[in-house]
């Protein structure tokens, strides 16, 4: 220290924001444990850091202040305004495409996420409790199987389910309750259990269906023993 004023003014400069402590004078700052020979030094923390240090914490009850309490624009009005502008974009390309969304233009959906959100529609729009969780049946028809009362294929079952069933049998007109969307995932979701096993699969009923084909045969509701091939 002593040699202070033969320092340049860079030097001082960077001694002051590091008060490093000089080479030769470790004894100064020396703590007095010792591990096998490993000693510490208790050096200052450096003024550069600290301060930096400081100025974060400044600037976040600022942060704090102006978004939290006074309510300036932040990261969540960002998201808000962004995710508006892509709900416009969606709802302005439905606008432009109404062919998409015309009952005989619609098709099944195969990805694996619109099939979940069929299987989770499936159970909370009480499907379930007629057509059991499998799909097997109980007061509704086996829906694993392709036999078909009203219907097999896309367009036949996702109009049984928008119009219902015949009447007093308990299937309802799901259209004033679900949207055309969600029933297209469950019309998808119920093709999708084609051929699965259910635990206690109900007899077939109706008539045999190859894909939105029906089969001519003379003893409809007999239950196949093969399944016939497809895709
Ligand atoms: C209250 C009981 C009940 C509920 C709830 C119910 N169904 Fe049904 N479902 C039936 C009955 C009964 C039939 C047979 C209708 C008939 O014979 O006309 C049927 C028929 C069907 C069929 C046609 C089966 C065939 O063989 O043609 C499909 C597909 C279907 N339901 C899907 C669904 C979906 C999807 C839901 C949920 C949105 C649902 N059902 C909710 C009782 C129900």
């Amino acid at each position: 220290m002593s040699n202070n004023e033969n320092m340049s003014f860079w030097q001082r400069f960077i001694k002051s924001i590091t008060k490093a402590n000089e080479l030769g004078h470790e004894e100064d700052v020396m703590l007095d444990h010792d591990y096998d020979g490993i000693k510490e030094l208790d050096n200052v923390l450096p003024p550069w850091w600290l301060y930096g240090f400081y100025i974060t914490i400044a600037i976040s009850v600022f942060y704090y202040i102006a978004i939290y309490i006074l309510g300036w624009y932040g990261q969540e009005d960002e998201y808000k305004a962004e995710l508006k502008a892509y709900q416009a974009k969606v709802a302005k390309y439905k606008k432009e495409h109404p062919e998409l969304y015309k009952t005989e233009n619609l098709v099944a959906f195969t990805d694996a996420q619109s099939l979940a959100k069929g299987k989770e529609l499936f159970a909370t729009k009480t499907c379930t409790a007629c057509h059991l969780p499998d799909g097997g049946g109980s007061i509704g028809p086996n829906l694993t199987d392709d036999y078909w009362i009203l219907g097999g294929g896309f367009q036949n079952v996702f109009n049984t389910i928008s119009k219902g069933g015949r009447p007093g049998k308990g299937m309802v007109a799901w259209e004033k309750t679900i949207s055309q969307e969600d029933r297209q995932l469950l019309a998808s979701y119920v093709l999708s259990l084609r051929g699965t096993k259910p635990a206690t699969p109900k007899a077939p009923e109706g008539d045999l269906w190859d894909g939105d084909k029906k089969v001519e045969t003379n003893n409809a509701t007999e239950p196949a023993e093969e399944k016939p091939a497809e895709e």
